[in-house]
């Protein structure tokens, strides 16, 4: 199968594209890196010719609420409008645990593009997961205090890109699905512990502190609304298995 895959430069895309093409299909990387801007429509409509499906795993980094929605607004809604017009027959979206009962501003973006994806033109699935692995690494040191790293305390449950790919390149074979079954990751952690080992493997040994935010989002990170619930399904590859990985990749 012909297969785009937006944000294949990235954390999980760069897996995706890898997993597709081991399975034999052919595979567009469509990435400002590759020629094509997904805001603007630079280079999509030649991108998509005889594509029949779109994993769609791009993102923008971003905490603001209304940056996120203009993001994924712009780049789903012309992802859709060029599927259409391309006859492409399945819009695979990628999306995260928890988005519409936890206040963060990056996930308001996603409800956004998980409401075009559901209402739009193109035969789609929806498949939510848990935080990366990598996640750890992410807000490890973004908030110090002195010789501190202050981590959101947040219950998780990560997952490893890579496993997130093989469930994405399995429900493109399968075709549109509709809502799947979440995707979380074998075991349950404290961030703060996650971050702390993150750090270690790297010979980092401040103290990492998990300090609980204020507010209703600051509730949803501890209170479990960001890990997978009943009828889940988990990637297998643990957060030790990953770092020890990563380690092997450093080394
Ligand atoms: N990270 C997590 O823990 C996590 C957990 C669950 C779900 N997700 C979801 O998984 C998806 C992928 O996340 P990620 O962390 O893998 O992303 P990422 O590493 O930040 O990669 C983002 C990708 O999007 C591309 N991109 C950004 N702006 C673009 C534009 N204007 N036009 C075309 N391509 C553009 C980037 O390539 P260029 O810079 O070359 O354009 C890159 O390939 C997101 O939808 C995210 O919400 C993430």
């Amino acid at each position: 199968m012909r297969i785009a895959v937006a944000g294949g430069t990235g954390a999980v895309g760069t897996h995706v594209v890898e997993l597709a093409r081991e399975a034999g299909h052919e595979v567009a990387v469509l990435s400002r890196g590759t020629g094509v801007d997904l805001t603007t429509g630079v280079g999509l409509t030649e991108a998509l010719a005889g594509v029949e499906a779109v994993v769609d795993v791009a993102s923008t980094f971003t905490l603001d609420a209304q940056e996120s929605r203009t993001f994924f607004g712009d780049t789903t809604r012309r992802l859709l409008q060029a599927e259409a017009a391309a006859g492409t027959k399945h819009h695979l979206a990628l999306s995260i645990v928890g988005i519409d009962r936890a206040p963060h501003g990056y996930y308001a973006g996603k409800v956004l593009q998980e409401e075009l994806v559901t209402t739009g033109p193109v035969p789609w699935t929806v498949l939510r997961a848990t935080q990366f692995h990598e996640f750890a690494g992410q807000v490890h040191g973004s908030t110090t205090l002195g010789p501190l790293v202050l981590v959101p305390r947040m219950r998780s449950e990560t997952v490893a890109a890579r496993d997130v790919a093989a469930r994405l390149v399995e429900l493109v074979e399968a075709g549109p699905s509709g809502r799947v079954a979440d995707l979380g990751g074998p075991e349950e952690a404290w961030m703060a512990d996650l971050s702390r080992a993150w750090a270690r493997a790297r010979g980092d040994r401040r103290r990492v502190l998990g300090v609980p935010l204020p507010g209703r989002l600051g509730r949803a990170m501890r209170d479990g609304t960001l890990v997978s619930g009943p009828g889940a399904d988990h990637g297998s590859t643990t957060f030790e298995e990953w770092l020890r990985d990563q380690a092997v990749q450093r080394a």
